[in-house]
């Protein structure tokens, strides 16, 4: 896989996860689900009107996410690839 292939996934603060790249979602039914957006969003709240994607409603349930979850993620990403 080329760099410029890769798919990277970003915590978003209190949101949801940003999964940048080309990526496919499958759901439990096996239907797929390909963006022609370099981006999309899953949410990560549970409060999704259009899940798995993230519609905004983290911003007005009031989400707050688990610090700890978020700390061990971004050590894993500094961590390097062996
Ligand atoms: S994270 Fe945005 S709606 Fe759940």
């Amino acid at each position: 896989m080329a760099d410029s292939e890769q798919v990277r996934i970003v915590v978003r603060p209190n949101g949801p996860y940003f999964i940048e790249g080309d990526v496919r979602v499958v759901d439990t039914q096996g239907n797929e689900f390909r963006s022609a957006k370099p981006r999309i969003a899953l949410c990560r709240c549970g409060g999704s009107g259009s899940k798995p994607f993230c519609d905004g409603s983290h911003q007005r349930n009031g989400f707050v996410a688990d610090d700890q979850h978020d700390q061990q993620v971004a050590e894993a990403q500094e961590r390097p690839r062996g």
